[in-house]
């Protein structure tokens, strides 16, 4: 066998269809008669939360629960795990970003696990399967959270940002419905945009890619390329089809994993506080040239067959997008953390090149140089 992974695991059910998310509760009517919905702010100024919440099926109990914003912190979680325990759903829905769908993700997860959730962070052996469905509905386009088992999450006492992992924590159903990004805001519509896009090139590349997971990478690469920068100017017809190439980046890296762009985009982020998104897209140039002879026949295919340059794309949407290198210029101060850091991610270990110390340590000299070979 080697067209499949060694191990296939998809959402159990995903309902691709405008409209699909005003049907929720009747979807989730299987998992149980009580629910909690947690959601973003962006989705209680909208009138999508009414409607979603409204008429739910004949002795179902919904409430909701508000993530009041920010990336998702293991405190959080804990905060959000307290209250689901209080009244025990049947089932957990996330309706927002890939922040809430991560948060929603590890409180299902860990409702009944006996430690806090910074524990399971350091001790990912110990995690206990998942102890509540979850419902994702992702309204940005995205992380692809919706597709995979992963929760990202951030530290602030230890200035780390670790994903949690457990084969149950897949998304039981999924629903994406164009509907729900019609508010996304610009910035979000181009750093949530930037994400599904390295995801996408870097699970292609990565050194677990198998020929069903390149399809996908293909497929998604291919329409983000076309879609992003209308979809970033307004062109809201386009959130289907982003929708759907994030979800199909996220089967991917859930089964190839990402790469060396990932392994340092998020010691970054969580350092200099810079959306996930841009911050990848800051670290492709750098992390390119650095693997540019592993993935030369990969580049050759996207760019014959799709006419797509990974690196040109990148550069004409940061211009079009008027974005800056938010790093240019920095300094990181606990280098020797910040390398230790890189170095024991999941996603480093899948580069298609073996990365050593010294090669973070000057990775990240040209991505903080003040004239850094930027998008920019
Ligand atoms: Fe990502």
């Amino acid at each position: 066998m080697n067209l499949l992974p060694a191990s296939l695991l998809l959402p159990q059910r995903t309902v691709a269809a405008e409209g699909a998310v005003l049907r929720l509760t009747n979807l989730a009517a299987e998992f149980g008669s009580s629910g909690v919905l947690v959601h973003g702010c962006s989705l209680q100024r909208s009138e999508l939360l009414d409607a979603i919440l409204n008429e739910p099926p004949f002795g179902m109990r919904v409430r909701a629960w508000r993530h009041a914003g920010n990336e998702p912190t293991v405190d959080a979680v804990d905060a959000l795990r307290a209250d689901l325990k209080a009244d025990r759903p049947d089932w957990v829905a996330a309706v927002g970003g890939g922040s809430v769908i991560d948060l929603a993700k590890a409180a299902a997860g860990l409702l009944d696990a006996p430690e806090n959730t910074a524990f399971y962070q350091m001790h990912p052996a110990s995690i206990p399967p998942a102890a509540l469905p979850l419902i994702a509905a992702p309204t940005t386009a995205g992380t692809g959270a919706e597709a995979t088992v992963v929760s990202v999450l951030t530290d602030p006492s230890r200035t780390v940002k670790q994903s949690i992992r457990h084969p149950s924590y897949m998304p039981r159903l999924v629903i994406l419905d164009p509907c729900l990004l019609r508010c996304c805001p610009s910035n979000t519509r181009a750093a949530a945009g930037f994400d599904a896009f390295v995801q996408a090139f870097e699970s292609y590349t990565s050194l677990h890619a198998t020929p069903f997971t390149r399809v996908l990478s293909e497929l998604a690469l291919t329409r983000i390329a076309r879609a992003l920068l209308p979809f970033y100017q307004g062109n809201s017809d386009l959130a289907g089809e982003m929708l759907e190439a994030s979800y199909l980046a996220g089967v991917a890296l859930s089964h190839a994993r990402l790469g060396i762009i990932h392994g340092l985009a998020h010691p970054l982020g969580v350092r200099f506080n810079v959306a996930h998104g841009l911050a990848c897209a800051c670290c492709l140039p750098a992390c390119l040239a650095f693997n540019r002879k592993a993935v030369a026949r990969d580049l050759n295919t996207l760019k014959s067959q799709h006419g797509l340059d990974v690196e040109a794309q990148i550069a004409m949407w940061m211009t079009a997008m008027e974005l800056k290198n938010p790093f240019a210029g920095q300094q990181v101060t606990d280098r020797e953390a910040f390398i230790r850091e890189t170095l024991a991610s999941g996603s480093t270990a899948a580069n298609p090149r073996p990365v050593t110390a010294d090669d973070v340590s000057s990775l990240l000299d040209t991505i903080l140089e003040k004239t850094a070979t930027t998008p920019a």
